[in-house]
């Protein structure tokens, strides 16, 4: 009690309110910065890249849509097609792993086997193991976020 009342109360709503704005200023600047390691690529492969990558979220969202209705053996067609291994030329993978960094390219290579992976878990059936699987998925569309840019 003594050791409160002998420390002035405005002194210590100061070194509160000081301490508070270096937290969220910390927070602020830690979600500002950009680690991603910019690839380059000539601008048509990009803009194809993209188109791609706008397509992975279409077929996400329809593998969703179909698991939801328990149209599983849908959700397995569509992410072999669009997400799997059989997708790799409409992706024109060969192209691109030429200009990509090999660890880009392995995250890319987990995505693809990983959808191709839910595929075989959908067509067993069982939709809670298939969810599973389909989170291997969405995890590579994380980390591949997480550490690449084009632009
Ligand atoms: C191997 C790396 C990699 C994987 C795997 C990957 N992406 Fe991407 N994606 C990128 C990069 C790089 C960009 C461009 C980001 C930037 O430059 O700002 C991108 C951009 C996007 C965009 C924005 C497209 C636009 O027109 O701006 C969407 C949507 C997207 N990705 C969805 C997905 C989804 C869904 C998955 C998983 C099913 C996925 N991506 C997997 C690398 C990847």
């Amino acid at each position: 009690m003594k050791f409160f009342t002998a420390i002035p109360k405005t002194r210590l709503l100061v070194t509160l309110f000081a301490s508070l704005f270096a937290l969220l200023s910390l927070n602020v600047s830690s979600a500002e910065e950009d680690k991603r390691v910019l690839v380059k690529m000539p601008d048509m492969m990009r803009d194809h890249q993209l188109a791609n990558m706008r397509d992975h979220l279409k077929a996400l969202n329809e593998i969703l849509m179909n698991m939801g209705e328990g149209k599983l053996d849908k959700a397995a067609e569509i992410a072999e097609a669009r997400l799997g291994m059989s997708s790799l030329s409409l992706h024109g993978a060969s192209h691109i792993a030429k200009v990509i960094p090999k660890e880009m390219g392995a995250i890319g290579t987990s995505m693809h086997k990983a959808a191709s992976r839910f595929a075989l878990k959908a067509q067993e059936g069982d939709p809670l193991p298939a969810y599973k699987a389909l989170q291997e998925v969405t995890a590579a569309c994380v980390n591949c976020h997480a550490s690449f840019k084009t632009r």
